[in-house]
């Protein structure tokens, strides 16, 4: 009764130029590892669930990566959202096809952006989840300690011990919060992160988008039970641009009640901006970080660096910086609170 829904349908544009919103950053293979950020987020899966119970949500521009990612990967469990609409409705849509195969079913809801230490740990973790959500009505995000203020992730305050293994209730779930606010949480030590990772069964989770997304769900209902993966993919296309523009996060686990947090211990990280990698990756000399990349460095500390191939970079004096380049696009941005001026960059650019 397991299943796993990976989310792929996002722009990534937070990587930039190394993510571009006609190829983003979860199909690429970021450290030349010979897997992309997909299909390593299917493997850890694969590992854990039936192939058959992987589903992959992605946006209808970017089906045909994920058919050439993930050949294994039957049509019917590629579900192509024809317009962009964050992940509450992608969530809704899943959970509705889902739970027409099987009412019964636990599934976790997973993003593709993520790099995980250690898969065993990752196992043990999300059977204990799986195991939990199949006897408790809840939502139980996976989630681990913070070690920066990072006001680009969800944080989740530490409630009551729920009696079973590192499962607490949550009192309260902000979603990037302001960074003086994610200072106070880190500081105080009762908020974790959230991985972006939750868990619940299909009644309940029907049960909360009802609440809290009843335009979604009332849509949904108008499909019929006799209706083929065709006749609903068509229906889905035709109604998807009504569905509000909402991330589960801001829609769902802000607002819901019955949230649960489980304490991981898979060693997370984040691969959605450039401080989530270099963060991420273990540090050279002078706690720089070399991508795959031919560079030159003196007197240069704190930075995260990807050149292209037969590229060679000599950098001398910088501290702190990203030095990206891709294709026509050389990026050198400060790293710290990069990914809100990415964005705009990649805004005023595309605009040229
Ligand atoms: N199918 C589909 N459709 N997938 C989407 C869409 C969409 O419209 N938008 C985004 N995604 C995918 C992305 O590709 C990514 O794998 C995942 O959903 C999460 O989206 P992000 O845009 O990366 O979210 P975030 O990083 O800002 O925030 C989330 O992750 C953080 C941890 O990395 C939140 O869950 C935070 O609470 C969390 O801390
Ligand atoms: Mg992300």
């Amino acid at each position: 009764n397991f299943y796993c829904v990976i989310l792929a349908g996002g722009k990534g544009r937070r990587l930039w130029p190394c993510s571009r919103e006609r190829f983003p950053k979860q199909f690429v293979d970021f450290f030349g590892v010979g897997r992309t950020q997909l299909q390593q987020a299917y493997d850890r899966f694969a590992a854990i669930l039936p192939q058959e119970n992987i589903y992959i949500n992605t946006n209808e521009a970017y089906s045909d990566l994920v058919h050439e990612q993930l050949p294994e990967v039957s049509a019917d469990r590629v579900m192509a959202e024809p317009i962009y609409r964050n992940t509450a409705p992608s969530v809704a849509w899943a959970m509705h096809r889902i739970g027409r195969v099987n009412e019964d079913a636990c599934l976790i809801v997973a993003p593709s952006d993520q790099m995980v230490l250690s898969e065993i740990n990752f196992k043990n973790n999300l059977l204990e989840g799986l195991e939990f959500v199949a006897t408790h009505d809840c939502l139980l995000t996976m989630a681990v300690k913070p070690t920066r203020p990072e006001p680009g992730y969800g944080y989740i305050q530490l409630g009551e011990y729920a009696g079973k293994g590192d499962i607490y209730s949550v009192r309260t779930f902000i979603e990037k919060p302001e960074r003086d606010f994610a200072r106070m949480f880190m500081d105080s030590g009762e908020w974790y992160w959230n991985t972006g990772m939750f868990l619940s069964n299909v009644r309940f989770l029907r049960k909360s988008l009802y609440r809290l997304l009843p335009s979604v769900l009332r849509n949904l209902d108008a499909s019929k039970p006799d209706w083929t993966i065709a006749d609903e993919n068509a229906f889905v296309k035709a109604n998807f641009p009504s569905y509000p523009n909402i991330s589960i996060d801001f829609g769902i686990l802000e607002k819901s009640d019955h949230v649960y947090l489980k304490q991981c211990d898979f060693g997370w990280a984040d691969m959605g901006s450039w401080h989530g990698v270099y963060e991420a990756i273990q540090k050279g000399d002078d706690d720089n970080v070399v991508i795959n990349s031919d560079v030159y460095l003196e007197d240069a500390r704190n930075n995260i660096i990807k050149m292209p191939e037969g590229r060679l970079a000599v950098i001398n004096g910088l501290d702190g910086y990203i030095v990206a380049e891709e294709g026509n696009v050389l990026l050198i941005c400060k790293k710290e609170d990069s990914s809100a001026l990415i964005r705009k960059y990649v805004a005023e650019v595309q605009m040229r």
